[in-house]
């Protein structure tokens, strides 16, 4: 797909020339039907013209004329529309994946900016605009010129005069189409905005229900969603009071020029040929003509109100095609295997302004653990989501098996480091696709023993056995029907599923028992060895187990060296061993008491 996307061009005229052959045949086939329409014109002009002239038994020959060239511009009617709504449906379909791809790849940056709702509104409401500007759109368009050019050309060999008074209101048409585009266009661009802001209000209202609920912000969030849903209201319907006139004052101005055309068509056919004027056949296929030319004519009207959203529609997306990615791919080869030793050297990183981790330098050898522990705030997630290129690492600062890993493509680098995030998340699926996430096939019988092999690293696997489906039990949404603990090592068993040389764990046990935890702790300790390991936590306890700790305050490194080193020295972690030892000790005596 990522293929695909790339070769994907993003502009209106680009993605236009990517269809051209489309647009091209379904043209040849409005423009053959319009050449057939003339065609039928003429016939009936032979066919009426020979009623009036007494030869009344050759009428059926034009007539069965026209009858084969109807079928035949029927034929031609819906192959055009065949190739043309088709190729709108390949460009919604083509820009839903660069427009995926984009959002796969765009970083914090980018979604602090633009909220989920307004991201969706885009990816649908936006890009079905798009698709009827180059379906309904584009066809309606050719089909004007197309037709205008066929009922001309009767028109005038019939007579010029007449064509010139008929179309005397033209330059009025032309003026009004365009004043209507334009305030059509600003009036679909306000409405799609205030779309964007609707489906924000209502996405961020479904996400936190619970805590809407529990905090009794239903009557607050009925009235911001109000205020939303009032102005989208307001929104729609400026656009309803001016596409809805549309139609009839474009209608309005064409029969001023069928009024023009009895007046004066009624004078040369009173004439007749021989006197400069026209015979009846003539009167009579001018009329089909002109009449052939209205619809088009009203058509434009809707047609440049869709090319005026497809537009406005299109760079809406544009801003989501257009943003810069945070993180960008590396293009040396990466190794056949990786070892799992991780440097971090001189790493320095801020959200905008904000230092968040200055100078952080660290080794860890292969096969080795690395607790990091630090005050809330500290830094921690930033430094794993740094490791994991999640976040747009400095050059020259992570090193993975002694490789720069901006220089390495930003797959080789997820894959070899397993990182479970400190908020643990499931997706709406089965407890089985929710850990075997990675996996191209998760529903065969290799992919099975692997995930059931992470579940119990994981310490989850029993867990699982007693929910009402166990492996195949369908989470809800965000993991609603599971447990906080039983997410977080769901989510675990995801990070160690592929078995990854290193592992990222962002107090990825917060939500379990110290007793869980050690046995965790304990499995990944013995399941893979020679996988090095980073554990942020805040339990001594666990980053006792590690080989180094290092302690964070304030995003620098202020004490580093084992357990027991640390222990001895008066400092942060010290500190922060004896409020837990304290911690534990008063819960024990508050047990025995209770006891
Ligand atoms: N996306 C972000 N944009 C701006 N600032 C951020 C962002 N994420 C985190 N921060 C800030 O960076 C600092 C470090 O955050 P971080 O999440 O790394 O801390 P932490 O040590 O993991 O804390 P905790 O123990 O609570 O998980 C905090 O002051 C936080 O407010
Ligand atoms: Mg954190």
């Amino acid at each position: 797909m990522k293929a695909v996307a790339a070769s994907i061009p993003t502009t209106l005229s680009g993605t236009f020339r990517r269809h051209t052959r489309a647009f091209f045949v379904g043209g040849v086939m409005l423009l053959t039907f319009q050449v057939a329409m003339n065609r039928i014109d003429r016939c009936s002009i032979w066919a009426i013209d020979s009623i009036f002239q007494g030869r009344a038994s050759e009428a059926w020959k034009p007539g069965l004329a026209m009858l084969v060239l109807a079928l035949f511009a029927f034929f031609c009617r819906i192959a055009s529309r065949w190739f043309v709504f088709n190729a709108g449906r390949d460009v919604e379909y083509e820009l839903r994946v660069v427009l995926l791809d984009r959002l796969h790849c765009l970083g914090t940056a980018f979604y602090r900016r633009m909220s989920v709702g307004d991201i969706m509104s885009r990816a649908t409401s936006d890009l079905q605009q798009v698709r009827l500007l180059f379906g309904f759109g584009v066809l309606n368009i050719v089909n004007v010129i197309f037709a205008f050019g066929s009922a001309m050309q009767i028109m005038v060999v019939i007579s010029v005069k007449l064509t010139l008074v008929s179309l005397a209101n033209m330059p009025l048409l032309v003026v009004f189409t365009r004043t209507l585009s334009k305030s059509l266009y600003t009036r679909t661009r306000d409405n799609q905005e205030t779309l964007g802001k609707l489906s924000e209000a209502v996405q961020s209202n479904l996400a936190g229900v619970r805590v809407v609920r529990s905090f009794a912000l239903e009557p607050f969030e009925r009235e911001r969603f109000a205020k939303a849903n009032a102005a989208y209201l307001k929104a729609s319907l400026a656009i309803a009071r001016l596409r809805g006139s549309l139609g009839p004052m474009v209608g309005a101005v064409s029969a001023s020029g069928t009024l023009l055309f009895f007046w004066y068509g009624a004078t040369l056919l009173l004439a007749g040929p021989a006197n400069g004027g026209i015979s009846q056949g003539q009167f009579f296929a001018f009329w089909q003509a002109s009449m052939r030319m209205a619809w088009p004519m009203l058509a434009l009207g809707f047609s440049i109100a869709m090319i005026q959203r497809g537009r406005a529609g299109f760079i809406r997306l544009k801003e989501v095609f257009d943003a810069e990615p945070e993180i960008v791919d590396g293009s040396s080869h990466p190794p056949a295997g990786f070892g799992g030793a991780i440097t971090v050297r001189n790493l320095n990183f801020a959200y905008g302004t904000k230092n968040v981790l200055v100078g952080v330098t660290f080794e860890l050898e292969a096969g080795q653990s690395l607790a990091i522990v630090g005050k809330t705030g500290s830094g921690k997630s930033t430094l794993a989501m740094l490791l994991a290129r999640l976040l747009p690492t400095p050059e020259g600062t992570v090193f993975l098996d002694g490789l720069d890993v901006c220089t390495l493509p930003v797959k080789s680098v997820r894959q070899a480091i397993g990182y479970a995030q400190q908020d643990a998340f499931l997706f709406s699926s089965t407890v089985a696709h929710n850990i075997g996430l990675a996996l191209d096939k998760p529903d065969t019988p290799e992919a099975a023993v692997l995930i059931e092999r992470a579940a119990h690293e994981a310490q989850v696997y029993d867990d699982v056995q007693r929910l009402p489906e166990q492996f195949d039990t369908v989470v809800g949404e965000r993991g609603v029907q599971v447990s906080g603990g039983q997410k977080q090592r769901i989510a675990l068993a995801r990070a160690l599923l592929l078995s990854p040389k290193a592992l990222v764990l962002d107090d990825p046990l917060s939500a379990v028992d110290a007793k869980t935890e050690a046995a965790i702790l304990h499995a990944i300790e013995a399941h893979a060895k020679g996988r090095s390991v980073i554990l942020i936590t805040h339990r001594v306890a666990a980053a006792a187990r590690c080989d180094r700790i290092v302690v964070l305050d304030a995003g620098v490194i202020v004490e580093t060296g084992t357990h027991d080193e640390l222990l001895a020295r008066p400092g942060v972690y010290a500190t922060f061993a004896e409020e837990q030892r304290r911690e534990t000790a008063l819960h024990a005596l508050a047990h025995e008491e209770h006891l």
